[in-house]
């Protein structure tokens, strides 16, 4: 990684409980397995400031993908997220949305290697049944808060879960992770 960008992520951790952001380890986690499983189409709910769309991007810029990112916040993080893409200089990885999901996920492209959800709990159900049918077999729904945010996320983990097309793997890294493959 560059040192550009590894000092970029290290000046966003200190603003981590601001921001919401996932743990350093979680942003690692997803930047080797979208390095590994050459991911190229990504979209994420809940960019906040950016942090976690830059662990993604940089993964992207090395296997030649793209993240579309959704940022419902205008006022202030949208605008925040914006700044670290230019700063980063990853722009041409990255397609910044700001609306609500479901509704603003974009229509194209219409295939998905990986969802990444890190938005409004209770709103999980809404975004799956949105982009369920998008994600191509072998690719991966990755919901974060699995563990801090359990109980808000009961209702939406019981569907997937009960979901024949699914298989799931929870992982104790940061707030918890439900790793979501298609079959
Ligand atoms: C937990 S933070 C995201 C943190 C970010 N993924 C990171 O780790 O750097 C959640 C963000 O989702 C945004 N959000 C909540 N509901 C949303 C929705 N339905 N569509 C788009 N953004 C949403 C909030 O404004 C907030 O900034």
């Amino acid at each position: 990684m560059k040192k550009k960008i590894s000092n970029l992520l290290k000046e966003l951790e200190l603003t981590r409980k601001i921001y919401f952001n996932i743990s350093p380890q979680t942003g690692k986690f997803l930047n080797l397995l979208i390095k590994n499983r050459k991911f190229k189409t990504i979209l994420e709910i809940g960019t906040s400031n950016g942090y976690s769309g830059l662990w993604v991007a940089e993964a992207l810029s090395h296997t030649g993908g793209h993240l579309y990112t959704i940022e419902s916040h205008e006022k202030d993080r949208y605008h925040l997220a914006k700044k670290t893409f230019s700063s980063s200089g990853l722009n041409a990885y990255i397609t910044l949305i700001l609306g609500h999901a479901p509704k603003a996920i974009p229509k194209e492209p219409k295939h998905l290697d990986m969802a990444f959800f890190d938005a409004t709990k209770y709103e999980h159900i809404d975004y799956f049944k949105t982009i369920e049918h998008r994600i191509k077999k072998g690719g991966m729904i990755i919901t974060d808060n699995a563990i801090s945010h359990k109980k808000d996320l009961k209702e939406y983990f019981d569907n997937i879960k009960n979901n024949p097309n699914w298989k799931n793997y929870t992982l104790h890294l940061g707030s918890g992770l439900l790793i979501s493959i298609k079959k």
